[in-house]
């Protein structure tokens, strides 16, 4: 349409609705209808329902013995609640964007079923603690899963660590092979990152168990509330303390996004690791058939889409903390309708990194390791130089820094005759160092080399089993 079509359309409004012609033409819905659409959370929000329901049992209960509601009242609203659940949950529940959000939808609905007693229940309440309430609740649920899902990843890390405490491969810095070290120890580093992740989940819960509900509205409540009774009904450590910060903060939401975002890093980088892995460059590991796809036209294909998705998550997980941030960043106190725009992000993390941690589970559970591939690789590229210049050191008692030398000079001899260190005769050796003797074949092996390692910590396959062991122990003792 042109300038000139515009200026000479019909100004006049298509529909009550539409009365604003001056903007209200661009939609095909009138100004109300998108004041509607913008500011309904229904269609998310709907996932708090239980969190919801267990926030205005606590509220009712606390109200009705504080005798700030009566009994007949409180227990009416309480039967209300009960049916409601059970409409929710059995899909009869009615929708609808006018009634805005969670919190709307079941009172309204508590009226038609109890008439006006539903209206005590908002006394001494506003949403605005009740959607605090609500969400931290939710959040406190997720951490539990996103917990639980970790858990299985770990138990999954330590079989295979087990498994494979003497598998050697190489171990690499700047994926340049760097010295052998073992697959189980490899697993193990997964290990130790996805055990921090879980406490920083449980620092992320403790400190977000606080109670919001009776901040009301921001200013607190001149009702007698007792918001000690509905932080223990809610299983929460204490109230908050500040009835203006328990509805106007989100740094519940930002921490367990931010744990996530590390967890979803972690998760990326062993999917990476498995990409490459899996590569027929590098076979050094066979994808399961349940967690790899074909080619629809390369036949002989076996695409590792499952490591290559989770590794993918990450972007999304990391754009969510980035989007509360913003959103929280200027919000003066209190609360903000921009608030509202907390829970997509966060709901979207906890479901996809519960999926990308799931994935990765089944791919560290199923994949076929290649030993024999593993231990060819890791004697490449000189991966026991540094086992010989320590012989050097230990043997013939050199300083480190000259050892290093003449380890260097015996590299480059290999380099020139296209071998591996293992390969070259001793009289070779003795040309550069005169004091070697033929004890160095020992160490230039690379299941030596790995034995060798055992300082707290290194990748000597007794540790790595003994640490592997010790994991599993852990894991069945505690949550
Ligand atoms: N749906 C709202 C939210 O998610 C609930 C709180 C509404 N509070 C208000 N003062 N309008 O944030």
């Amino acid at each position: 349409m042109t300038a000139k079509d515009q200026n000479t359309k019909d100004q006049t409004p298509k529909t009550d609705s539409d009365a604003n012609s001056l903007w209200g033409g661009r939609f095909a819905a009138g100004p109300a209808a998108i004041m509607e659409a913008i500011n309904a959370s229904i269609d998310f929000d709907r996932l708090m329902y239980t969190q919801d329901l267990a926030g205005s049992r606590a509220h009712c209960n606390m109200l009705m013995a504080q005798g700030i509601i009566g009994n007949d009242d409180g227990h009416a609203i309480l039967t209300g609640l009960d049916q409601i659940e059970g409409e929710i949950r059995d899909g009869k529940f009615e929708y609808s964007a006018a009634l805005e959000d969670i919190h709307m939808h079941i009172e309204a609905r508590l009226h038609e079923i109890i008439g006006p007693a539903a209206g005590r229940l908002h006394t001494a309440r506003s949403r605005n603690d009740q959607v605090a309430t609500d969400f931290r609740l939710w959040v406190r649920d997720a951490i539990d899963n996103t917990d639980a899902a970790l858990k299985a990843l770990l138990q999954a890390l330590a079989t295979r660590a087990e498994e494979h405490a003497a598998t050697v491969m190489p171990g690499f810095t700047h994926l340049q092979t760097a010295q052998p070290v073992t697959f189980g120890h490899h697993m193990m580093a997964y290990y130790q990152m996805f055990s921090r992740d879980r406490s920083r989940l449980a620092d992320c819960r403790a400190r977000m168990n606080e109670n919001p509900l009776g901040a009301a509205a921001l200013a607190g409540t001149s009702f007698p509330i007792d918001r000690q009774a509905t932080a223990t009904a809610l299983g929460f450590d204490r109230p908050c303390a500040n009835s203006m910060d328990a509805v106007a903060d989100r740094d519940f939401a930002l921490e367990y996004l931010s744990a996530c975002s590390i967890t979803a890093v972690h998760i990326s980088r062993l999917a990476e690791e498995i990409v490459l892995w899996a590569s027929p460059l590098v076979n050094f590991v066979a994808l399961p058939d349940s967690l790899s796809t074909g080619s629809s036209i390369m036949p002989q294909k076996k695409n590792p889409d499952a490591a290559e998705l989770a590794r993918a998550k990450s972007g999304r997980i990391i754009g969510n903390l980035n989007t509360l941030l913003i959103v929280m960043k200027g919000l003066p106190m209190t609360y903000s309708k921009d608030m509202q725009e907390d829970k997509e992000p966060t709901f979207d993390t906890a479901d996809s990194l519960a999926l990308a941690i799931a994935a990765m589970t089944g791919m560290v559970a199923e994949i076929k390791v290649n030993e024999a591939a593993m231990e060819a690789a890791a004697g490449q590229g000189f991966s026991t130089a540094t086992d010989l210049a320590d012989w050097v050191v230990r043997v013939l008692g050199v300083p480190f820094r000259r050892a290093h030398d003449i380890t260097g000079q015996i590299v480059r001899m290999a380099e020139s005759k296209n071998c591996g260190l293992e390969d070259l005769s001793l009289a070779d050796m003795q040309t550069v160092e005169a004091g070697i003797t033929d004890e160095i074949f020992a160490v230039l092996g690379v299941n030596n080399s790995v034995s060798s390692r055992t300082s707290f910590g290194g990748t000597a396959p007794d540790l790595v089993r003994a640490a592997a062991q010790a994991a599993q122990t852990d894991l069945s003792d505690k949550r």
